[in-house]
C-alpha cells in the first residue's frame, strides 16, 4: 500500500548521474564487474560468466533503458544477458534467482520481449532441484553431491532468490515452485530469525535428517552476530514472500527485521557492516547493505497493509537514499562505481569499495521512487 508521497528533489539528479556512469562503464567494460579497487572495476573472469553478480550488471543495464528509453541500452543488457547462459550449465549454486531473475525476468517485465522467459524458467527448473524435503530449505552452496557439510547449509542471501520461483509458478502454473519457495522461508523464519529481529547469516542442518543443528555465520562477525546485508536481503525477502502468498507471518518477518536494524543505525542510516562489531563507530560500513534495504523498504511498503507503516518505510527508504546520494556516491571522486563504501566481506578482508550489487539496489530503489508504476 504505497502512499502518495512528493518525489524528492534530489530524485532526477541522481537517477542522470547514475545513467551516465553505467553508460561509460559500458563504453569500457569487457567482463562483468563485481568489485572497485584504486577506483576502478575488478572483472569477474570470463570463465566465471558474471559469477553471482552477473545479473546485478544487467539489471543495472534493464534499469537504465527503462529510465533512458534508450534502445540501445536494451540492447546492450540483451547481449550481457546472453553471458550469462552459461550458468545454466553450472548447478551448483542457489544464486541462479539474483542472475536470472535480474538478468532475464526484470528485461521481460520491462520490455514485455517474450523471448527472455524460456531462460529464466530454465534456472527456475534448475534452482528447484536444490529442494531438500527434509530440511525444507535450498542449498546454498555446492553441488547436490557435495560434502554433507555444504549440502546442509542455508544462508540469508536465498531468500533473495525466492522471487524467482514464486514467478515460475505463476508463468508455467506449476505450484510446485510457490511451495517450496514458501516452505524455504519458512525454515528461515524459524532457523535464522532469532527472538530479537536480527538474522544468523548460516545455519547447518542434517541432510539427510533435515535436523536443524547450529546458525553460524560465512561474511558476518561471529554465529551469534548480524550481518548487515544479510538483514537486509531478509528484509527484502520476506517482503516478497508476503506479496507473493499472502501470508502473514511474512510480513511480519520483514517488520521483524527492521524492529531489530533501525535504532542500529548510525545517523546517516548506512550500516556498519555488522549489527554487533565491536569497533563501531570506528569500522567500516556497507553501502551495499543500505542500498539493499532502501530497495526492499520500498518493496515492502508496498504490500505493507498497515498505511501508517506503508509511510513509514517508505520515508525511511527516502532517508536512506538521500543519505546515499549526498554523501556516499563516487560523484565527486569519479570512481567507476556509483556507490562508495561498500564490504563485500570484511572477514576475507574485502572492505571499503563499490559493489555491483550496492549498485544495482540503489538504481532499483530510485526507479522504484521515480516511476512507481514500473513492475519491478
Ligand atoms: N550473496 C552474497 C553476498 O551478499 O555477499
Amino acid at each position: 500500500m504505497t502512499n502518495h508521497i512528493p518525489s524528492p528533489s534530489w530524485l532526477d539528479d541522481a537517477l542522470e548521474f547514475c545513467i551516465v556512469k553505467t553508460r561509460h562503464n559500458l563504453a569500457t567494460l569487457t567482463d562483468f564487474p563485481e568489485r572497485t579497487e584504486g577506483g576502478q572495476w575488478i572483472q569477474i573472469a570470463p570463465e566465471q560468466h558474471g559469477w553471482w553478480v552477473g545479473g546485478h550488471w544487467v539489471g543495472l543495464l534493464w534499469l537504465a533503458y527503462a529510465a533512458s528509453g534508450d534502445p540501445a541500452l536494451s540492447a546492450a543488457a540483451h547481449t550481457w544477458a546472453g553471458r550469462l547462459l552459461p550458468q545454466l550449465n553450472d548447478q551448483s549454486d542457489h544464486d541462479l534467482g539474483f542472475l536470472f531473475e535480474l538478468g532475464f525476468v526484470l528485461g521481460y517485465r520491462l520490455t514485455g520481449d517474450e523471448s527472455l522467459k524460456p531462460s529464466a524458467l530454465q534456472a527456475a527448473s534448475i534452482l528447484s532441484r536444490r529442494f531438500n524435503p527434509r530440511g525444507q530449505f535450498i542449498q546454498a552452496w555446492g553441488s547436490l553431491d557435495a560434502s554433507p557439510e555444504l549440502r546442509g547449509r542455508t544462508i540469508m542471501d536465498t531468500m533473495m532468490n525466492l522471487d524467482l520461483l514464486f514467478w515460475a509458478a505463476k508463468e508455467t502454473g506449476n505450484s510446485y515452485y510457490a511451495e517450496i519457495a514458501a516452505a524455504h522461508a519458512r525454515t528461515t523464519l524459524i532457523h535464522h530469525l532469532r527472538a530479537d529481529g536480527s538474522t544468523s547469516h548460516v545455519c547447518d542442518f542434517d541432510p539427510e535428517t533435515g535436523a536443524f543443528i547450529k546458525q553460524g555465520t560465512h561474511q558476518g562477525l561471529s554465529a551469534t552476530s548480524c550481518w548487515s546485508r544479510g538483514q537486509a536481503w531478509g528484509v527484502y525477502g520476506f517482503a516478497d514472500c508476503y506479496r507473493a502468498t499472502g501470508d502473514p507471518i511474512f510480513l511480519n518477518a520483514s517488520r521483524r527485521l527492521m524492529v531489530y536494524l533501525w535504532p542500529r543505525l548510525p545517523a546517516d542510516l548506512v550500516p556498519f557492516w555488522d549489527y554487533d562489531s565491536p569497533l563501531i563507530p570506528n569500522d567500516v560500513r556497507d553501502s551495499s547493505a543500505a542500498s539493499v534495504l532502501a530497495a526492499g523498504l520500498l518493496s515492502l511498503a508496498a504490500v505493507e497493509n498497515d498505511p501508517n507503516l506503508a509511510s513509514i518505510w517508505q520515508n525511511r527508504a527516502i532517508s536512506i537514499l538521500e543519505a546515499l546520494w549526498k554523501t556516499y556516491t563516487s560523484l565527486k571522486s569519479g570512481e567507476a562505481c556509483l556507490l562508495l563504501h561498500g564490504t563485500r566481506s570484511k572477514p576475507h578482508n574485502l572492505m571499503d569499495h563499490g559493489l555491483i550489487y550496492g549498485d544495482y539496489y540503489f538504481v532499483e530503489a530510485l526507479m522504484r521512487l521515480s516511476k512507481p508504476k514500473l513492475s519491478l
